[in-house]
């Protein structure tokens, strides 16, 4: 049995290649729609999305990613990024910055789940980031990073989620079906 929510989910995967192909307003405004859609603990709706796609931004948040962990000597972090081209946002035309209040991280996960499928229910690919936490650790960068992408008060990072037209073959991850059991 399938639908094509099911369809969606099972055929979501993290693609780290995008082509140059933008996606369009209404397909953009439809996917940080759906973040909003999310259920939240007591219906707090602590998270805002915050839609990137000037090119410029996310390759200076790219690059201040990347020298934190150049700064800090995380080598096996550094080796991962290098493995990938040294990027971060893998040059997604939009990326999606989800803000959240109250740490309310199982909260901003789910919304960042929503885009993720939903994206890939309107073909497109997509990947859900939580490296670009870094560029928030130090209060002074913080502040810089939250003014540039207008965090609303009392707002920390939450997740990115970077979407586009996908340029690569990847494949969903493997799913362990002895994880599943059941108490009749
Ligand atoms: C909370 C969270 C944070 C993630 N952060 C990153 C990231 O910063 N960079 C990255 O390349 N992948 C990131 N991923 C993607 C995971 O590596 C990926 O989901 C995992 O390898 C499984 O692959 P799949 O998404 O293709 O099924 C993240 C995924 C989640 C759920």
């Amino acid at each position: 049995m399938t639908n094509s929510t099911s369809d969606a989910i099972f055929a979501r995967r993290s693609v780290r290649a995008y082509t140059a192909q933008k996606v369009d307003d209404e397909t953009v405004g439809l996917l940080a729609r759906t973040a909003l859609a999310a259920p939240s603990g007591m219906n707090a709706q602590p998270v805002n999305v915050i839609v990137v796609r000037n090119r410029a931004l996310i390759e200076e948040a790219e690059k201040a990613v990347i020298a934190f962990f150049v700064k800090t000597g995380e080598s096996a972090v550094v080796d991962r990024i290098k493995s990938r081209n040294n990027k971060i946002f893998y040059d997604a035309p939009v990326c999606f910055f989800l803000a959240v209040k109250n740490h309310a991280d199982a909260d901003v996960g789910i919304a960042a789940e929503n885009i993720s499928i939903a994206a890939t229910g309107l073909g497109l690919g997509s990947i859900i980031l939580g490296l670009p936490r870094v560029i928030f650790n130090d209060p002074e960068t913080a502040a810089y990073w939250k003014g540039k992408l207008g965090f609303p008060d009392g707002c920390e990072f939450g997740l990115a989620v970077a979407a586009g037209y996908a340029a690569d073959t990847g494949k969903p991850h493997d799913i362990d079906l002895k994880k599943i059991s059941f108490i009749d």
